[in-house]
């Protein structure tokens, strides 16, 4: 499959050679693709591995996973034009963050969203897609094939259209992980992003970073 990644953003490198990895042929989306890492990348694999302008991007994806820091989401959906994502399959990863880091009590903030979720907005944007959110709530290092000597993590993911959570369970699958939670439809992005809350609260206490969700059920 084509994979139109946009943001090359630790999260859009990681995924972008996850998604490699399984067989895909990925495009990364960025405002400079004469970054020194991503020329890196480009150079591991040439046939598969390409370099381009978010609207290149999201032309090349069949399927689009976006990987951009919350306050540059909209623009960059703008650049890319919102008819280049029209019928597609969106997995969002995003938690829409202020971006200014922890409070005094290690707790980061949502930016103002005028009370949606970031996967609602971004669905509310693309009337025309099918926005599945997923890999939202795990730290980048765990994204691809996460290993937890303590179990297999869960991957809780939310949309409107069952066709499309199905097809980014199986590409979940694909990249290792074995238990993926379907929690509802997209309004449930706002609990699956308040994970990230709790995620960020649990590292600045603790100071591990190698922490994952997992739903127990029996
Ligand atoms: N880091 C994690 O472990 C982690 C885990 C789970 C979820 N997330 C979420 O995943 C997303 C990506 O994370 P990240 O750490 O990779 O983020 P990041 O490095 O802060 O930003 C990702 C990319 O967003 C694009 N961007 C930022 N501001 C922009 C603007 N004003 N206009 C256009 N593009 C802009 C940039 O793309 P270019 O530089 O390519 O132009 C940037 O590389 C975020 O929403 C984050 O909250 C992160």
């Amino acid at each position: 499959m084509k994979v139109g990644i946009l943001g090359s953003g630790v999260v859009g490198r990681t995924l972008a050679g996850g998604l490699s990895r399984i067989g895909n042929h990925v495009m990364i989306g960025t405002r400079d693709i004469q970054k020194e890492e991503l020329q890196a990348w480009r150079e591991q694999d040439k046939e598969k591995h390409k370099l381009g302008s978010f609207k290149e991007a999201s032309i090349f994806g069949e399927l689009i996973v976006l990987c951009t820091q919350w306050t540059g989401t909209k623009n960059v959906i703008e650049q890319a034009g919102i008819w280049n994502f029209k019928n597609k399959v969106i997995v969002d990863v995003t938690n829409p963050l202020d971006g200014k880091g922890p409070d005094e009590n290690g707790r980061v903030h949502f930016a103002a969203l005028n009370s949606a979720s970031a996967g609602e907005q971004v669905q509310a944007w693309l009337p025309d897609s099918h926005v599945v959110k997923a890999l939202n709530c795990v730290g980048n290092i765990h994204m691809v094939a996460p290993k937890l000597e303590e179990g297999a993590p869960t991957m809780f993911i939310a949309g409107n259209d069952d066709l499309a959570k199905k097809a980014v369970t199986e590409i979940l699958s694909k990249l290792g992980w074995q238990d993926v939670a379907d929690m509802g439809g997209i309004e449930i992005s706002r609990d699956i992003e308040a994970l990230c809350v709790l995620w960020y609260a649990y590292g600045f206490r603790t100071g591990s970073w190698t922490h994952a969700f997992k739903l127990l059920k029996k």
